[in-house]
């Protein structure tokens, strides 16, 4: 069973495969957290109280500090997950336990205020394989009068306090830098990391994890626990240390409170989205791939979960604005040869779009560049045997577009202040019912009479007037949250009536990336920077948290590092991820044409393997001040029949110091057949337990050499 409630010593135990987590349900009605970690034989072997601390009127002391749930009341140095105001001003919550309920998966409690009229429900729910928790929170006017609400975390959890000091990993980075690794010890005090501009944002991503600065943890071993917030909006994650006479160390996250407010009115729920977290007791591999699995099974959109991507060609990179009919056509016909399967017309198509200066709003087909619309650019891609798709960003437009003409009002501003534009552009107020309605009818007119299969969505800049008018709510600070509200049911309102579209998540490449907008599309734009070399750390960043399948890369001809890139390096990177081709093949020579055109059929080969496997990183994670000499990734099917292994040299000068690849998740006892890129004198076969303590060694010679090797179970 993986929730019990223990009535003896009043303990909620919520259990995966490998982990457990409890909550005391204290004497006077009040929740106490007490465990988070190893999954562990009995239930009596779980601590049913908290470690005692003392007493003290200067402060949070005693059980408070572990509370499962800080609110303030005496608990003032901790970060509050919940800040309100009742009508008459009483800004403090004092709650009691009234009933619970377990459903399966599912724990239910319900709290009430000792005096107001609000009602809260903690749910929780256990992902047992994968080893995940969710927790949320849901807050019930049950009042006459509206409670004004200024923070409503999903959660906050106490780490154990008896560990030694933790190290804090965190992605942070910039447009075309996403996803770069951070670690700092975690001092006392509050380490925030948010997101504040309207989209999760390539400055954070909402991924945390928290490893022991004794005995930190390696991609095998060691203690981690680690979590992610699902949602685009406006986030942040706090890590807290408190002192009494013992550190405590705290991990909280959830809507950002800065500048928010949501009137509660009567009879109204506020639901927060979700919080998910994890622990693993052997290292960050099992944190990306138990999150990795949660996504694949429990949060992608059902109708393409189970499905493996296209290999997609777009032409942004190579052409920019500039796509019309008769050159979208041919470089289609040349995508067609290398093997693509999805061709992607970008920016450009619609309005009066030539550069960025117009354009955004106006959804319907320019005519200059598109003199008999887009259907005989789709009939031509569809007759080369390839499905076709389409750049959108909806929530923009810009101020020269017919829909900014007539509808100055809907994009977020302040009445007395002149709009500062981003890339010539305004956001859109999803919050407005007339806007949404206004997008859902541009964009279903566009997959109605069109035989469209893909929808790359973008959405390219940081909002500067926060402001709305037009709906009753305009200046309560709720458009933060109504944004995604509003963003999420259009799309899954599309979805509805055009559920064999599938729908890309960008954001000026990885700007966009997190568990919330994945309930509503299936894959990711990874980063604008389509190096080769400087992709490495951006993906190595991604995928601690995010899995391949969503994880987008193409082959371009960007070339940051003036390095001698072959071909076979540009595709192996790509290859680690969901393949895209952006090269301009005008340039390719035939030989080029040809090589590319192994190389997707090799990516169609591992594809199963990269896509619906699992991930194992065999080399260090490194953080964003390092550079090692190579970067090697597997991925393991889920039957351990195959595997593959990529391995790329980072060194722009002979790789002096091979390294030999260890790789996990084999049958032990099974002997695999390798083939591919192995150095001399290595052998041809090995057990599953040989290949993860002895390894293999990859054939990289060269600079900037890379090695694809692919192992099949014998027999
Ligand atoms: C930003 C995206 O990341 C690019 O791939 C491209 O779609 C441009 N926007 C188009 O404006």
């Amino acid at each position: 069973m993986p929730i019990q409630f223990l009535e003896e010593q009043s303990l909620f135990l919520l259990e995966t495969d490998n982990t457990a987590y409890a909550i005391l349900l204290a004497p006077h009605g009040q929740l106490i957290h007490t465990y988070w970690g190893e999954k562990l034989p009995f239930p009596d072997d779980y601590p049913g109280q908290p470690h005692n601390v003392a007493h003290s009127s200067f402060g949070t002391w005693g059980n408070d500090l572990a509370a499962e749930l800080p609110v303030p009341y005496n608990i003032l140095e901790l970060e509050p997950s919940i800040r309100l105001s009742f009508a008459d001003g009483t800004r403090d919550l004092r709650l009691k336990y009234v009933k619970h309920s377990i459903e399966g998966e599912n724990l239910t409690i319900d709290l009430k205020d000792e005096f107001y009229g609000l009602e809260l429900q903690l749910g929780y729910r256990v992902f047992p394989d994968c080893d995940i928790l969710t927790r949320r929170v849901s807050l019930i006017n049950t009042g006459q009068e509206s409670i004004r609400l200024d923070e409503v975390l999903s959660g906050n959890v106490l780490l154990p306090d008896d560990k030694g000091d933790y190290r804090f990993s965190h992605l942070s980075g910039a447009h075309m830098i996403e996803f770069q690794l951070d670690r700092e010890p975690v001092q006392p005090g509050r380490k925030v990391i948010e997101g504040r501009h309207n989209y999760t944002g390539h400055n954070h991503n909402p991924f945390f994890a928290l490893d022991l600065v004794e005995s930190p943890a390696t991609e095998t071993s060691g203690e981690v626990w680690y979590g992610a917030l699902a949602w685009s909006g406006n986030w942040k994650i706090v890590v807290e240390q408190v002192r009494s006479h013992r550190k405590r160390t705290r991990v909280g996250g959830g809507i950002n409170d800065w500048d928010f407010e949501w009137e509660l009115k009567a009879g109204e729920t506020f639901e927060t989205p979700e919080l998910v977290i994890g622990y693993s007791a052997a290292g960050f591999g099992p944190v990306s791939r138990n999150l990795h699995r949660y996504q694949l099974e429990h949060i992608l959109p059902s109708r393409f979960a189970q499905d493996l991507r296209p290999v997609l060609y777009n032409s942004w990179e190579a052409v920019l604005f500039d796509v019309t009919e008769a050159a979208q056509r041919e470089i289609a016909t040349k995508a067609a040869q290398l093997g693509v399967e999805l061709f992607v017309v970008d920016d450009g198509w619609f309005g009066e779009r030539h550069s960025d200066n117009a354009g955004l709003g106006d959804w319907t087909v320019n005519r200059q560049k598109f003199p008999d619309g887009l259907e005989p650019l789709i009939r031509h891609v569809n007759d080369l045997g390839m499905k076709f798709g389409i750049w959108v960003e909806p929530e923009m437009v810009n101020p020269d577009s017919d829909l900014y003409r007539a509808h100055p009002d809907w994009a977020y501003h302040y009445p007395n202040r002149q709009p500062t534009l981003a890339r010539t552009q305004l956001i859109l107020n999803l919050g407005r019912p007339d806007v949404q309605e206004y997008l859902f009818e541009a964009l279903d007119r566009l997959l109605t009479d069109h035989n469209i299969a893909y929808i790359k969505w973008d959405y390219n800049r940081a909002i500067a007037e926060a402001g709305g008018t037009g709906i009753p709510t305009a200046n309560r600070r709720e458009h933060w949250v109504r944004h995604y509200q509003g963003l999420y049911g259009l799309v899954d309102r599309l979805r509805a009536k055009h559920p064999d579209v599938l729908f890309e998540s960008c954001s000026g490449g990885g700007g966009r990336v997190d568990m919330g907008i994945l309930a509503h599309y299936d894959q990711f734009w990874t980063s604008d920077n389509t190096d080769p070399l400087d992709r490495l750390p951006i993906q190595q960043g991604f995928g601690l948290a995010y899995p391949a399948k969503t994880m987008f890369s193409w082959v371009t001809d960007m070339n940051n590092n003036a390095a001698p890139y072959s071909l076979r390096y540009r595709f192996l990177s790509s290859f680690m991820g969901g393949l895209g081709v952006g090269a301009n093949l005008h340039h390719f020579s035939e030989e080029q044409m040809r090589e590319a055109a192994h190389w997707v059929a090799e990516y169609k080969r591992i594809r199963p393997i990269v896509q619906a496997g699992e991930l194992y990183r065999l080399t260090p994670l490194e953080d964003h001040t390092e550079k090692k000499d190579s970067y090697a990734v597997g991925y393991v099917a889920k039957d351990k029949s195959q595997a593959v292994i990529i391995a790329l040299d980072r060194k722009s000068h002979f790789w002096r110091n091979p390294r030999r690849l260890r790789l996990e998740g084999l049958e032990p006892e099974t002997v695999y057949r390798l083939s591919g890129d192995i150095a001399e004198r290595e052998p041809a076969r090995l057990s599953g337990q040989a290949l993860r303590t002895r390894g293999i060694l990859p054939r990289l010679e060269g600079e900037l050499a890379a090695a694809l090797i692919t192992l099949e179970k014998e027999g």
